[in-house]
């Protein structure tokens, strides 16, 4: 068999999602782990409404191929409430993962650099690591990445792309300052490296104003990723590349070579939902529901966890990133959370190099119920004692 395997197969990581999903498969489990919304609050009744609106309303045209740049009712949309550009900078993508690879296609050969923070979304690290793409990293703090480290990196390393998250950032929560985006867009315009704003959380706002993003910094030499999955749900694998419209062609090309094209039914529905606000409501409803979930894990990790850890409390997104004391491991630590029926995702596997200890661990909150949350607390804070014994 594995003579037919290409080496990046081989060479594949091994998918700790994956791993983890198996493991939260179990009946019993409270997973604070995955990224996911909450399945309760998927607007069952809403989609319905519009799925027979657009049936009833789109030409019989819409069932047949088109062009690979998506619906331009729903380009115009995102162009005008999400990225500050027009229609032809948007190209409709399956997901902002597909965002990820087209990215890789048009960008990346064997062996050239791209930068990521430390630590950064795990499922783009394991797609870089597949184009053979050699990994750098820049530190992360709770204000934006160290900028010193990156001038260095863009110097020395000369990058293709640096891919971040400035917004809520996977797995940390995090946002960087607005001095800390000006400082990265002045570095990347004087070395000339593409900024990746990858940005699925960012209408995910509990307190922060929307902040500045690259799309205003640095129109010509920054990519941004958008996505659905997070404002309304993932199955419709609905997201958005915006870039310069030289970049858009190549990306719309490398996407006509991979797929022809995504569906554009659920592009017209929630273009939809956009024009009539409802998108807009329902989103409304998220944050409110999130919020609640986000203080009650606050108030689990202060009763249950206290002088042990240290975290920031996200301002937005969907994850707390929670920092051990005491020297603690947190992948050695997961296989007495997983005896006590409760799941997170340890800190390591957010790095390039996984092989290193670390004391951070990844808690998300919006998929849990408020109970399920406090209960899921309180046995990490059991696994904690079984571990230090
Ligand atoms: C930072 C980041 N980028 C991209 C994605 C992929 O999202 P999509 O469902 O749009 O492919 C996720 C999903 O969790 C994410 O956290």
């Amino acid at each position: 068999m594995n003579t037919f395997l290409a080496n990046r197969v081989k060479n594949a990581p091994r998918s700790f999602t994956r791993a983890i999903l198996d493991v939260i498969g179990h009946a019993d489990i409270i997973s604070l782990a995955g990224g996911l919304p909450d399945e309760s609050l998927f607007p069952h009744e809403l989609i319905k409404k519009e799925i027979n609106h657009s049936l009833d309303t789109l030409p019989r045209s819409m069932y047949q191929y088109s062009q690979a740049q998506g619906a331009y009712d729903l380009r115009c949309e995102i162009a005008k409430t999400y990225t500050n550009s027009n229609p032809k900078q948007i190209l409709m993508t399956t997901g902002s993962q597909q965002g990820l690879d087209l990215l890789c296609k048009s960008f990346i050969n064997t062996g050239d650099t791209l930068i990521v923070e430390a630590p950064s979304y795990l499922a783009a690290l394991n797609l870089f690591a597949l184009y053979d793409a050699n990994i750098e990293e820049v530190t992360l703090t709770c204000n934006g990445v160290d900028t010193v480290q990156l001038e260095e990196l863009f110097k020395t390393k000369k990058p293709k792309f640096f891919y971040a998250i400035p917004t809520f950032q996977n797995p940390t929560g995090w946002s960087w300052s607005e001095e800390c985006k000006r400082e990265v867009a002045r570095l990347a315009e004087k070395y000339k490296v593409i900024v990746v704003e990858d940005s699925p959380y960012n209408a995910i706002r509990y307190e922060q104003n929307a902040g500045v993003g690259f799309e205003e910094l640095l129109p010509e030499l920054s990519v941004t990723l958008g996505t659905f999955s997070k404002t309304l749900l993932p199955d419709f694998r609905l997201g958005w590349m915006r870039a310069n419209e030289d970049f858009l062609k190549v990306f719309q090309s490398m996407k006509e070579n991979t797929d022809l094209q995504s569906s554009k039914f659920f592009q017209y529905v929630v273009a939809n939902m956009m024009s009539d606000g409802n998108l807009d409501s329902h989103v409304k409803t998220l944050i409110e529901n999130y919020r609640i979930k986000r203080d009650a894990m606050v108030k689990s990790l202060k009763d249950n966890l206290g002088e042990t850890i240290e975290f920031e409390i996200p301002k937005g997104g969907m994850f707390f990133w929670i920092k051990f004391k005491d020297e603690i491991d947190t992948m050695k630590l997961f296989d007495f959370a997983i005896k006590q029926n409760v799941a997170y995702v340890p800190g390591s596997v957010f790095y390039k190099d996984s092989s290193h200890p670390s004391p951070f661990a990844r808690l998300n909150f919006t998929n849990a119920s408020c109970a399920d949350i406090e209960e899921g607390i309180k046995r990490i804070k059991i696994a904690l004692q079984e571990y230090i014994k």
